[in-house]
C-alpha cells in the first residue's frame, strides 16, 4: 500500500491562525496533500471558515458567528489570538496580513484553485440545526459555481465533503450524488454498520476511537471504506495509525508528519 493522505486541519493550524489563509497556503506549501475546513453561514448567507459556533475563541469578536454578516465578521482580527505569527516574525519570516482575516469558502475555493498541482479540499459542515438544511445548499451551490460538484479524475482540486450528522451527508449526497462524503465519528454509534448508508464511502474516526480499538481501523476497511483519521499531531498517534494503515491523516502539523512518511 502507498503512504496515506496528509490533511491540514484547518490549515497548517500548529503554526498559524487556524482557517485563515496564511495557515492554508503554508500547508500547501509544506507539501500537504490537501487541507480541512470547517464551514458556517454568517446573517447575511455567506459560507464562511470558522470552526466554533461562536466568535470568542479566535477572533475579538463576540457572540455567534450567525448572528453576524460578512462584512461586519470581515472587521474582526481573526490572528492576534494565536502565538504563531509573533514566533515567525522573531524568525525574520515576512507574513502578510492574510493571517489576521476573516476567510470565505469561496476565496478559499480560489486559492487552492491557483495551487498548480493536485490538491485535496475537505469541507466539514458546522451548523446549529436551524441553518442545516441551507448550509448543505449554499455549500453545494457555491461548488457548482466552481465546477466542482462532479469530480473529475483529470480535475487538480478535488473536494470531499463530510460531517459528524448522518443527516447532513445524507442531504449533501442527495444534492450531489457524485461528490465523496465522509462521516466523522467521535464515538462509535449504537447499531452502526462498518458497511456505512447512503454510499458514503470514507469513515473519519477520531484518534481516541482509533487508540481505544485500533482493529476498527481494518474493519471499516474490510467493509469497503477509506479511513481518514483525525488530529493526529502526537508522534506516537501518528505511528499508530500508520501501523494500523490508515487511507487519511488529518493533523494540524502537516510538516512532521510529511517527514515522517517521506523522509
Ligand atoms: O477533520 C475532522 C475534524 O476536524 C473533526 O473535529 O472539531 O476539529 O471539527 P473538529
Ligand atoms: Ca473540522
Amino acid at each position: 500500500m502507498g503512504h496515506p493522505l496528509v490533511f491540514a486541519h484547518r490549515g497548517s493550524s500548529y503554526d498559524l491562525p487556524e482557517h485563515t489563509l496564511a495557515a492554508y497556503l503554508r500547508a500547501l506549501d509544506e507539501g500537504a496533500d490537501g487541507v480541512e475546513c470547517d464551514v458556517r453561514l454568517t446573517r447575511d448567507g455567506h459560507l464562511v471558515c470558522v470552526h466554533d459556533r461562536r466568535l470568542d475563541r479566535t477572533s475579538n469578536g463576540h457572540g455567534p458567528v450567525s448572528t453576524r454578516t460578512l462584512a461586519e465578521l470581515e472587521q474582526l482580527d481573526f490572528g492576534s489570538w494565536h502565538p504563531g505569527p509573533a514566533a515567525l516574525a522573531d524568525g525574520d519570516e515576512v507574513l502578510d496580513e492574510s493571517y489576521l482575516r476573516l476567510l470565505t469558502l469561496d476565496r478559499l475555493l480560489e486559492a487552492v484553485r491557483a495551487v498548480s498541482r493536485p490538491v485535496r479540499l475537505l469541507i466539514e459542515t458546522k451548523h446549529p440545526s436551524r441553518y442545516g438544511r441551507h448550509v448543505e445548499r449554499r455549500l453545494v451551490a457555491l461548488l457548482d459555481r466552481h465546477g466542482l460538484t462532479v469530480p473529475r479524475p483529470d480535475h487538480p482540486l478535488q473536494v470531499t465533503v463530510m460531517s459528524f450528522s448522518l443527516l447532513a451527508v445524507r442531504r449533501l449526497r442527495m444534492l450531489a450524488p457524485t461528490l465523496p462524503t465522509v462521516l466523522l465519528l467521535d464515538r462509535l454509534p449504537r447499531g452502526l454498520r462498518l458497511r456505512l448508508p447512503f454510499g458514503i464511502r470514507i469513515a473519519g474516526p477520531g484518534i481516541a476511537l482509533v487508540r481505544a480499538r485500533p482493529s476498527l481501523v481494518p474493519a471499516l476497511q474490510a467493509a469497503g471504506n477509506q479511513v481518514y483519521v483525525w488530529t493526529v499531531n502526537d508522534p506516537s498517534d501518528l505511528e499508530l495509525v500508520l501501523a494500523a494503515g490508515v487511507d487519511g491523516i488529518i493533523t494540524d502539523r502537516p510538516a512532521p508528519t510529511l517527514t515522517r512518511l517521506h523522509g
